[in-house]
């Protein structure tokens, strides 16, 4: 191939700018393997990208994208040969290496996951970093102790990616499970994906956060974190965990010391970037079985084009997303 079309972020003088490109292999940063990409996704970190001081791009021109699945083009590492499935999530995909909205990506081999066998390359990406992080923390709760008889599990910013996954791999796991969202037009959608009960996510907003409140779950999965997260765990059930991964409700969590020390509710942070590769191949093989969620995995993922892709990329920013968008280079 001697150009191929990429999404690409370029500062101008005072904005940054969005586009398609026709780029080729040498414009690709170094690494040992060079995939042909079949499939990416739409995560809340790609808006960033492509917002100016979204805290994410260090230099210009970049590409986006911190998911991808595809097939080895060429690789300098014996573990990896052309033809191979593979997927790439995490580390510095996206961040501060060219990412995956581009038709090849060349990347380092330390960061290839072999697809696992029962995942199709679209499946990956369905899945992709929202669902690994669902999964990483549906993983820790379970770890933690969590099980259906214990209580229902909250999850907040239940529409959006992480949230839609964590709703139905919990429901896959026999938990009831609340949901949380800002979106009245999409209870239904909640429903069908697994979730017992819908409520308003003002509700986990509440004028005045006291240091104890009513016990109401013993577990919760928290995309959003903010006063959304200290609610959450003043409403958690003695000797129960919140896992938390997010900051699209804000970074600042005015909470106390009181669930911790009066209830033992523990606080699980979640991060998928550099989750170590035993934990991570141990996610992804739970991704092919227990957490498949294999029946609901078409209502929650649309598919869109390259073209299609800097207007979701700016209303995944405004929180207007459901479920997953697919790229499909
Ligand atoms: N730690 C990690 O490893 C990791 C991995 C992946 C993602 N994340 C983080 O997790 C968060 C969610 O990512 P995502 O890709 O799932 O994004 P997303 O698809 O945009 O989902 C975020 C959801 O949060 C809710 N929300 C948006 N603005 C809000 C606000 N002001 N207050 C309360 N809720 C709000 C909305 O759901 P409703 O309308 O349904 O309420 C929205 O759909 C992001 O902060 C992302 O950076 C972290």
């Amino acid at each position: 191939m001697a150009t191929f079309q990429a999404l690409v972020v370029d500062q101008l003088e005072e904005e940054v700018e969005t586009k398609i490109r026709e780029i080729s292999l040498d414009d690709l940063p170094a690494g040992e393997v060079l995939i042909k990409v079949h499939y990416s996704s739409v995560n809340f970190k790609d808006g960033l990208a492509t917002k100016k001081n979204g805290g994410i791009v260090e230099s210009y021109p970049f590409i986006p994208g911190i998911d991808l699945s595809g097939v080895v083009e060429a690789s300098e590492d014996s573990r990896y040969e052309p033809g191979d499935e593979v997927i790439v999530t995490s580390y510095d995909l996206g961040v501060t290496h060219d990412g995956g909205f581009s038709e090849y990506a060349r990347v380092p081999a330390d960061w290839v996951v072999s697809l696992p066998a029962g995942l199709s390359l679209r499946e990956a990406m369905v899945f992709g970093t929202a669902g690994f992080t669902a999964a990483l923390s549906v993983d820790r709760l379970e770890e933690a102790g969590l099980t259906p008889d214990k209580g229902p599990v909250l999850v907040s910013g239940a529409t959006g990616g992480v949230g839609s996954m964590a709703v139905a791999m919990l429901a896959k796991r026999g938990f009831e499970v609340i949901a949380s969202t800002g979106k009245e037009s999409e209870h239904d959608y909640l429903q069908q994906i697994g979730a017992t009960e819908v409520i308003d996510r003002k509700e986990l907003t509440p004028e005045k956060i006291r240091p104890l409140d009513k016990q109401r779950w013993a577990g919760a999965v928290d995309p959003v974190g903010g006063e959304t997260l200290a609610y959450m765990l003043s409403a958690t059930k003695k000797d129960g965990a919140v896992a938390v991964s997010g900051l699209t409700g804000g970074t600042s969590v005015p909470t106390s010391v009181f669930p911790f020390i009066l209830r033992g509710v523990s606080l699980l942070g979640i991060d998928s970037a550099y989750c170590e590769m035993e934990k991570r191949q141990h996610v992804w093989s739970r991704l092919t079985s227990d957490l498949k969620i294999a029946d609901q995995l078409e209502t929650i993922a649309e598919d869109i084009s390259l073209q299609e892709l800097p207007q979701t990329l700016s209303s995944i920013l405004t929180g207007e997303i459901k479920g997953r968008k697919i790229v499909k280079l």
